[in-house]
């Protein structure tokens, strides 16, 4: 389905039941809403779960300005919950999406009822992170999407996983990405402000999850952040790289059941 929101038209994937139970799953860079296949195949059980395209990713149209920054894309999608009569849901975001929900976290509180952090982090960009993304943005504007897709695609799956069709499929969805869109989620990436702070004072349920081997977002970082989160839940999916819901899907499917099952 389709779904209108400040501006923008947001293509949302659906799976499971209509409940109060919802699960809204948001994508990683440069990817789009496909990642979650393996999710959506085999929803939690009683859940509801909703799958968007931030703007101008997937079939979500144009990205429509030069910056996507972080809190644009929570107030879209705080939009799309509102405009879907979803009075809260369950966040769940990778990397990117992860950094969009400490936004939503930030900016409309109220919408969310647990939060489930994967392969992601709370700290904004160091000024040569920020500079390397500048100089990134500058590049897939001139040279099209294919050298971030080169240089990503390896680092964002552990060693083992690289020769598997999960690779393949992968490749595809960042080949799919649009050069403005791609720049423009580097240039937001690079603005988004430190959301350190934020942990200690969550107090909805928390779980922390990231790949054994993830070489973007490691393990020691995130172990830290689950630390600082006040009973926040933890766990490492094994032979798995950045990409831990698509690596090894059942146990991801399984550690995410189990979270929410208890609340
Ligand atoms: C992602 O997977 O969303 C990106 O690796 C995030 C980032 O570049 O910081």
């Amino acid at each position: 389905m389709h779904v209108d929101v400040n501006g923008a038209r947001l293509h949302v994937r659906e799976a499971g039941p209509a409940s109060d139970n919802v699960l809204l799953l948001v994508h990683g860079f440069p990817l789009h809403s496909g990642m979650w296949a393996p999710q959506l195949d085999d929803p939690p059980p009683g859940w509801r779960v909703l799958a968007p395209d931030i703007r101008g990713f997937g079939d979500s149209g144009d990205v429509g300005g030069a910056v996507l920054s972080m809190d644009v894309c929570a107030r879209d999608l705080a939009t799309m919950l509102q405009q879907l009569g979803v009075t809260q849901a369950v966040v769940c975001g990778l990397s990117m999406g992860g950094y969009i929900a400490f936004s939503m976290l930030r900016r409309h509180a109220p919408l969310i009822r647990g939060l489930v952090l994967c392969d992601t982090r709370a700290e904004q960009d160091s000024q040569d992170a920020r500079t390397a993304r500048h100089t990134l943005a500058e590049r897939v504007l001139r040279d099209g999407i294919e050298p971030l897709v080169d240089s990503m695609l390896p680092r964002m799956l552990a060693p083992r996983n690289r020769d598997r069709m999960v690779a393949l499929r992968i490749r595809d969805i960042m080949q799919s990405v649009t050069a403005p869109a791609a720049a423009a989620a580097l240039l937001g990436m690079a603005e988004r402000v430190d959301n350190t702070d934020l942990l200690r004072n969550i107090t909805i349920p928390t779980q922390v999850v990231v790949g054994s081997d993830d070489a973007i977002t490691p393990v020691g970082p995130a172990r830290l952040m689950s630390r600082a989160i006040p009973g926040s839940y933890m766990d490492v999916i094994p032979d798995s790289g950045h990409l831990p819901n698509v690596e090894e899907p059942e146990i991801f499917n399984a550690v995410l059941r189990r979270f929410l099952s208890a609340l």
